[in-house]
C-alpha cells in the first residue's frame, strides 16, 4: 500500500463526454458516493474475479443483476456479448439504466461493448480490478470484442460515465497478472515520466502502487485528452505495441491458445528493441528482471515479421513505429520492413 496516499480525483475532459476518474481505497464499497444507482444495473464480471467484488457493487443498487462470463480473453467473444445483451434484455435494461464492469480488461472491454450497442449505447461504469486495467484499459473509451484469432477487430470508441479505481482489489490478483499491467506502467514512464520509470529503478513497486496508478492514469487522460480517437499523438501508447502484438500473435494467449505469454509481457519485449539508448535498454531489462517480466523469448523472427505486417499500422512496405531515443521522450519513425527485421534480430544478439 503506497504510504500517504489518500486517493484523488481526475477528470477526464472530453466535452460532454467527460468524466471523473476515482482512485481511492476503498471506493468500490462506496459507489453509490459517485453514481446513480437508483436505476437497473447490470454488473458485469467474470468467474476469476473474487465474486464479492461485483455483489459489493450490486447490494449497493436499487435493482441490480450480477452476469457472469468464464474468465479469459476467449469471453472477448461475439458470443458471449450475445449472451450478456440477451442477459440485459430479459432483465429490463432500459435506455436509461446502466451497465458495471467489475474485472479486467477482458470484462471491461465486453462490458464497455455490451453498453455501446445496447439500444444504441447506455450508460457505463467501469471498475477496473487489474494493475493493466487501472493503469491502461479502463479509460480511453475503446471497447471490443475479438474474431476467432483477431482481437479487438470488432467494437467502438464509448467512453465511461465513471472510473472507479479501488486497489484494494489488486490484493487478490495473482502476482503474475500484477506484473504484466506493470508493463504499460514501465511504458508510461519511458514515453513521459522519468519520475514514474524513477519508482521501478528503486524497486518500490508493491509500496508505491497507488502513486504508479496515479501517475499513470495522469499520463493516459493528457493523451486522450488530445485525441480522443487516436489520429495523431494518442499513437504514442503504441510504443512496445508493434513488435509486441507480434510476439502476442505468435506466443500470446489468444483464442483457444492459453498457455502462453500475458499481453504485458509481449510489450515488454516490444519496447526493448524501440529504445535507442544502449544505456537505457539495460536499465530497462534490470527492470523486467527485478519484476519477474520476461527479457527475452526465443520466437519465429520472420513469423512475428508477418504478423506485423498483418497489423493495421503496416502500409506500403513500411511501417510507422514510436521509439523511445532517450528516457521520457519519443518520436514515431517510418521504417522500411528491413529496418524491423534488423531490430527484430538486435534483439536477438542483444539478449
Ligand atoms: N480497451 C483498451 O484500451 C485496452 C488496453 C489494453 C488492453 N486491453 C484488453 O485488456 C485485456 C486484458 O486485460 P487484463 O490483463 O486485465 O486481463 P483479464 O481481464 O483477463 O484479467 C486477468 C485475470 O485476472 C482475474 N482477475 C481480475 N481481477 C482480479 C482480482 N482483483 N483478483 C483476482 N483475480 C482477478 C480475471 O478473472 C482473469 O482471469 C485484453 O483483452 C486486452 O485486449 C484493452
Ligand atoms: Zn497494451
Amino acid at each position: 500500500m503506497s504510504e500517504g496516499f489518500l486517493g484523488t480525483k481526475l477528470t477526464m475532459n472530453l466535452g460532454e463526454r467527460s468524466y471523473d476518474i476515482i482512485l481511492r481505497r476503498g471506493a468500490l464499497q462506496n459507489l453509490y458516493q459517485f453514481a446513480n444507482l437508483g436505476r437497473r444495473v447490470a454488473v458485469v464480471t467474470d468467474s476469476g474475479v473474487p465474486a464479492l467484488y461485483a455483489q459489493q457493487v450490486a447490494d449497493q443498487c436499487k435493482d441490480a443483476v450480477i452476469i457472469t462470463v468464464p474468465q479469459g480473453e476467449a469471453s472477448k467473444s461475439l458470443k458471449t456479448l450475445q449472451s450478456v445483451l440477451e442477459q440485459m434484455l430479459a432483465f429490463g435494461l432500459g435506455r436509461g439504466d446502466l451497465v458495471v464492469a467489475v474485472g479486467g480488461g477482458v470484462v471491461g472491454d465486453l462490458a464497455g461493448f455490451a453498453a455501446a450497442v445496447y439500444m444504441r449505447g447506455i450508460d457505463f461504469i467501469n471498475c477496473p480490478t487489474t494493475t493493466l486495467s487501472m493503469i491502461d484499459s479502463s479509460i480511453g473509451g475503446k471497447t471490443a470484442v475479438d474474431l476467432g484469432d483477431t482481437k479487438n477487430i470488432v467494437g467502438a470508441f464509448w467512453q465511461p460515465k465513471l472510473v472507479i479505481v479501488d486497489p484494494e482489489t489488486l490484493a487478490t490478483l495473482p502476482r503474475r497478472h500484477f506484473v504484466n499491467g506493470l508493463a504499460e506502467a514501465i511504458k508510461a514512464g519511458l514515453l513521459a515520466d522519468p519520475e514514474l520509470f524513477a519508482i521501478f529503478e528503486k524497486g518500490d513497486v508493491d509500496a508505491e502502487i497507488d502513486t504508479i496508478i496515479y501517475r499513470c492514469l495522469r499520463f493516459k487522460k493528457k493523451i486522450v485528452e488530445q485525441d480522443e480517437t487516436e489520429h495523431g499523438v494518442r499513437k504514442a501508447l503504441n510504443f512496445g505495441h508493434t513488435i509486441g502484438h507480434g510476439i502476442e500473435a505468435v506466443k500470446g494467449i489468444k483464442g483457444r491458445r492459453t498457455n502462453g505469454l500475458y499481453h504485458g509481457e509481449c510489450v515488454a519485449l516490444g519496447m526493448l528493441p524501440m529504445i535507442q539508448s544502449n544505456a537505457l535498454r539495460k536499465r530497462v531489462r534490470a527492470i523486467y528482471r527485478n519484476l519477474g517480466l520476461p527479457i527475452r523469448t526465443s520466437y519465429d523472427k520472420e513469423k512475428v515479421l508477418a504478423e506485423m505486417l498483418h497489423d493495421k499500422k503496416a502500409q506500403g512496405g513500411q511501417i510507422t513505429v514510436i521509439r523511445v531515443p532517450a528516457l521520457g521522450c519519443w518520436q514515431a519513425d517510418t521504417l522500411p520492413i528491413e529496418a524491423l527485421r534488423t531490430l527484430l534480430g538486435m534483439e536477438e544478439a542483444d539478449a
